[in-house]
């Protein structure tokens, strides 16, 4: 089958690999129909990510249709179509009891990682019972593949973690897919200003159409200036890094209300400052999250019902014979106007 394959930093390939084959009682294989590339596919190009070792075959996104599975899987047989989870779960262990799936002891952020992932015409899903799930019938493919990662990132480790009320003041600081998501999901709770922060024009504009009340790009210091001058001096309530370079985590240190939460989402590869000396006195939080996909179930009745349409995240469609010129448009994102990649597997 063909694979999209990290060769190490900087370095990638389509390959010709084996169909992978069940491993464990609990594992299905899954034929990959759509997939797509993340933001921190190119962290882990950007060999930000060492535990995604030369050799993996990347991706953690997508939908298909089971092709078999082992003895012990009871949800899910030979035919069914499936939204694949970026994090694998047990179901049984002490995170997962927790709802902390992206801390399972034997599973979490594994796909395109640690175990082969999704940029492949197969994939192996460990604990597929409780990693899977059905794909209603009559649902968008193509929207629900926004839901295997970026729809519950921004709402689970931006919007719940970032305690986003109806009223409050927002700031996501990247409007890139996941910020996007972000904004979209933050919605639900009727902030009364959201504020999106890029480098991008492009970017902002689509941030500005799905619903942002202001949008500032970074220059300096001023987009921090207009921020507090729009909040009364005050910050924001919530501040979103939906970035992960050290610059947009002290951007948002620079934005919190007394009282705010910062919600990290970025994946950071080097380490940032912290600015207690500012900051103690300010009865803040920051929270931190490697996204669960608790609300994955919750998020698909707002995309069936209407409520939000993920669908407007995707910009961009190729087969998996293209991919690498995937990667390339999805990289560079401000002249190509990239927001989500469609890769069609089969
Ligand atoms: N915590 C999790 O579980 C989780 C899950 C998925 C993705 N992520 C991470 O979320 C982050 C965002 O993902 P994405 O797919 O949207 O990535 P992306 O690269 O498409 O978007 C990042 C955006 O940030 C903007 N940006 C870059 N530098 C900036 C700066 N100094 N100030 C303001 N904006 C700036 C870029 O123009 C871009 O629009 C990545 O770090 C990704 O790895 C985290
Ligand atoms: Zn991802
Ligand atoms: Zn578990």
């Amino acid at each position: 089958m063909k694979a999209l394959v990290y060769e190490g930093p900087g370095r990638k390939s389509l390959q010709d690999r084996p169909v992978p084959k069940i491993a464990a009682s609990t594992d299905a294989i899954v034929r990959v129909t759509r997939t797509t590339i993340c933001g921190t596919d190119l962290h882990i190009l950007k060999g930000d990510v060492p535990t995604c070792t030369p050799g993996r075959i990347l991706g953690h996104e997508g939908v298909g249709i089971v092709e078999d599975t082992g003895p012990g899987v009871t949800q899910f047989k030979k035919g069914d179509h499936v939204l694949i989870s970026c994090i694998s779960s047990c179901g049984k262990c002490e995170y997962c009891r927790r709802g902390m799936y992206s801390h399972c002891t034997t599973g979490g952020w594994i796909l395109g990682n640690t175990i082969d992932g999704t940029q492949a015409e197969y994939v192996r899903i460990p604990h597929a019972d409780t990693s899977l799930y059905p794909i209603p019938a009559g649902a968008d493919e193509e929207a629900l593949v926004m839901l295997s990662d970026i729809l519950p990132t921004g709402f689970e480790c931006g919007v719940l973690n970032g305690k986003v009320q109806p009223g409050s003041t927002v700031a996501i600081v990247g409007s890139g897919p996941i910020g996007l998501a972000a904004l979209l999901t933050a919605q639900f709770y009727s902030p009364s200003q959201i504020i999106m922060v890029d480098l991008d024009d492009n970017r902002l504009a689509v941030a500005k159409r799905f619903g942002a009340t202001h949008t500032f790009k970074v220059n300096g210091d001023e987009a921090k200036q207009r921020i507090l001058n729009l909040t009364d001096g005050k910050g924001v309530d919530t501040a979103i890094e939906a970035v992960g370079v050290p610059a947009t985590f002290e951007f948002c240190q620079g934005i919190i209300a007394p009282g705010g939460v910062i919600a990290n989402v970025g994946v950071h590869g080097v380490k940032a400052d912290l600015h207690l000396e500012t900051l103690w006195s300010q009865n803040i939080s920051i929270t931190t999250r490697l996204v669960d996909t608790v609300s994955t179930p919750m998020l698909l009745k707002t995309v069936q019902s209407g409520k939000i349409d993920p669908k407007k995240l995707i910009t961009h469609h190729f087969t998996l014979d293209g991919i690498l010129d995937a990667y390339d448009t999805f990289s560079r994102a401000a002249s190509t106007q990239a927001l989500k990649v469609i890769i069609e597997a089969r």
